[in-house]
């Protein structure tokens, strides 16, 4: 049986450890981090993951606004809107949820947001430093995946790694983090992607395999080297008459075959998921310190 990397136990220790140490902070009259989460128009997938990090942040004790836009919100509005948020001494955190509708330019919207600010870690300044080795925030989803490797004792130091998918939210930051010097790095990386050839067989000489494709129980059994690390990314619907919502979660790997072969793995939900909203927060506290000075 293959170790559980278990992303709600763990997500509820950070949050657990903000919380402890936003009560330290406050008795020495630091500032409450306060986090603005801005949407545009009621996609109902956004509103749902707004509400999730409004618990978390309420969770630990954090401020939260969910400032909402209508679906007509022009670029110029939105844009008027970022730079109030931005100009407000008394929010640390600002993030644009994706995805807008398709009249606004949401690369040139990541660009709006204060740098200082960006707790997404989407800004290109953010991205930049990312990549030269000094980061100031890391992308959530990126560092709840190398979170949840070093919590479980998978210290990806000179391990080979096969990251499948090269987004720009997910594959590209993880490879630049884990190829780089320091705490998740020093890994021989492999950044997979839709025209690797022979991907199975790039996947099988891997130690640790994280994909983060979007395509239901795409990574099968036989791909897998006994005693692999692997850590699913992926969130996908696939329809199934028994449950009552008509659909169930699966992750990009086929969790059935998959385990066996697995020294670890990070399942679909309760893995990766709970994980991105803990992390958020904790870049929502640093945000805070860099204002304050702590
Ligand atoms: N939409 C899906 N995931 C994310 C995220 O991490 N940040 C933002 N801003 N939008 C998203």
């Amino acid at each position: 049986m293959a170790t559980i990397l278990d992303g709600k136990i763990l997500s509820q220790k950070i949050r657990d450890d903000l919380k402890k140490r936003l009560e330290t902070q406050k008795a020495e009259g630091k500032p409450t981090p306060f986090l603005t989460a801005m949407q545009v128009g009621e996609y109902l997938p956004s509103t749902v993951y707004i509400r999730a990090k409004e618990r978390a942040c309420a969770e630990i004790g954090f401020g939260f606004k969910h400032y909402k836009l209508p679906e007509s919100t022009t670029m110029e509005d939105l844009k008027a809107a970022v730079t109030e948020v931005n100009d407000d001494p008394g929010v640390h955190g600002l993030l644009v949820q994706s995805p807008l509708p398709s009249h606004l330019d949401e690369i040139q919207v990541q660009r709006l947001v204060s740098p200082l600010k960006d707790v997404d870690c989407f800004h290109p300044e953010n991205v930049g430093l990312l990549y030269i080795g000094e980061p100031r925030f890391q992308p959530c989803t990126a560092a709840a995946v190398i979170e949840m490797l070093l919590h479980y004792g998978y210290n990806p130091a000179g391990k080979n790694v096969a990251i499948v998918g090269r987004s720009i939210l997910v594959g590209r930051p993880l490879a630049v983090i884990m190829g780089l010097k320091g705490r998740g790095g020093n890994a021989t990386v492999t950044l997979c992607h839709s025209r690797t050839r022979d991907l199975p067989d790039v996947i099988r000489k891997a130690d640790i395999i994280i994909p983060a494709i979007g395509q239901a129980e795409f990574i099968r059994g036989d791909w897998v080297k006994k005693g692999a690390v692997v850590v699913d990314v992926g969130i996908n619907r696939l329809a199934d008459s028994t449950k009552k919502r008509g659909y169930r979660l699966v992750g990009d790997v086929a969790f059935a075959e998959v385990e066996p072969k697995a020294e670890a793995i990070a399942p679909v939900p309760g893995g990766v998921g709970p994980m991105t909203v803990a992390i958020l927060c904790r870049n929502l506290m640093h945000a805070a310190g860099l204002d304050a000075g702590f």
